[in-house]
């Protein structure tokens, strides 16, 4: 079938085998079947954080288990919801019962299961903040197992799922320890001036939320009109040392401290300083208000949109000496 509207580059590609899964047991009852163990497989959620390069010659898994659930615990609320779950509306969801602590990471794309995969972040908050634990069927074995927080090992957008465990969990559900006393996080600047622009001096978790919103859609393309998978590169993280060699011959180099003594670059700001920002190649190309987002003007190949991503890579090497790395996973 056409997986076209199941990725938001809306690359033209399309898969073998396609099914989609509803329920717990409908999942382990797939892994039970031949199907599985015959062909490669594709876990996939909104699609939102992918390039496809090429057609899926095997099985694509769209999880689209639902539900939301909450269990009282005094100021804490643990809030479990299904992997198919769009990650918004969740968000939405505890918002509107006035659950703190997912409204900074409104309007990110995609579903609940797939947000501890990369350790989905935005606005000074992570997934990891806020993640209890999570529940995953091994697809060698079709047994559940349950992942608390050290067991995920979460990163700069990254996890245990991307690295040890890569392609070998599927998360059914995803539980998160949320509080019920708002703790109201606005550390991001960019939140500070809209909450000054509004007149807003003790913002409500609903405020935050619309107002996270509010610049998320200046800057970064909606893709049901511009093909994107948000950042394609990750933000560079690098030792001191090799931070003060660049920064001698780049003083207005944009970085942030990034714990452990480490720093950490602006991707989109060195994509910029290479001249690629707004440039139109082709079909593709980096969006102009942000040059860390490739995107697909219309009728772009996967093949394209990564080759222009490899041409962006070399340059950047080449002027500032670090390499990036792509957060959009090639497939
Ligand atoms: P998919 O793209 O479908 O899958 C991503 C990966 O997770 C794949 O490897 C897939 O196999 C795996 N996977 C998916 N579901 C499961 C599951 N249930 N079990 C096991 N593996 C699974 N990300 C951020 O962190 N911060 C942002 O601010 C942000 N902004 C974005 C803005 C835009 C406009 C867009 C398009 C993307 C943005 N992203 C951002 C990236 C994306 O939204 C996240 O990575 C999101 O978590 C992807 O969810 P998905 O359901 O679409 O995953
Ligand atoms: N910048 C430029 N030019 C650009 C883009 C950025 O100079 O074209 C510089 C500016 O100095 C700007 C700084 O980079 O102040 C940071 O830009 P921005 O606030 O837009 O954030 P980002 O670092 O580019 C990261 C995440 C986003 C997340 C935002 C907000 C990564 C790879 N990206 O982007 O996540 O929404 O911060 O917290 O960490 C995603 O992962 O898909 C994603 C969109």
């Amino acid at each position: 079938i056409s997986l076209k509207p199941y990725n938001t580059f809306s690359i033209p590609v399309s898969s073998h085998y396609f099914a989609e899964v509803f329920s717990p047991s409908a999942l382990e009852e797939l892994l039970e079947s031949d199907l599985i163990k015959e062909q490669p497989l594709l876990i996939l959620g909104g699609g939102s954080n992918l390039l496809f390069t090429k057609d899926f010659d095997g099985l694509v898994i769209k999880m689209s288990i639902p539900g939301i659930s909450e269990e009282i615990h005094d100021d804490d609320v643990l809030v479990t919801a299904g992997a198919g779950v769009v990650w918004n509306d969740f968000v939405n969801y505890c918002v509107q019962k006035g659950f703190a602590g997912v409204e900074n990471l409104s309007l990110i794309p995609g579903t609940v299961g797939a947000s501890p995969i990369q350790n989905i972040g935005a606005y000074g908050v992570e997934l990891k903040d806020v993640f209890e634990s999570c529940s995953a069927y091994e697809i060698a074995t079709g047994k559940r197992r349950s992942f608390n927080h050290q067991d995920c090992r979460f990163g700069y957008r990254d996890s245990i799922f991307k690295n040890e465990l890569k392609g070998q969990y599927i998360i059914t559900e995803v539980t998160f320890r949320l509080s019920r006393v708002a703790s109201i996080n606005t550390q991001y600047g960019a939140i500070q001036e809209e909450l000054v622009k509004r007149g807003i001096a003790h913002p409500t978790i609903a405020d935050v939320s619309a107002v996270v919103s509010h610049i998320r859609v200046s800057k970064l393309p909606d893709p049901s009109t511009i093909g994107n998978a948000g950042s394609f590169f990750k933000n560079p993280v690098i030792e001191q040392e090799v931070f003060r060699k660049i920064f001698e011959k780049f003083p207005e180099l944009v970085h942030y401290p990034a714990g452990n003594g480490k720093i950490k670059l602006a991707a989109g700001w060195l994509i910029e300083q290479c001249g690629f920002k707004g440039k139109v190649v082709g079909q593709t190309g980096t969006w102009k208000n942000q040059a860390l987002v490739l995107v697909n003007h219309g009728q772009a190949s996967g093949q394209e949109v990564y080759s222009f991503s490899e041409n962006i890579i070399d340059t950047v090497a080449a002027r500032f000496g670090v390499r990036l790395e792509r957060e959009v996973n090639i497939l």
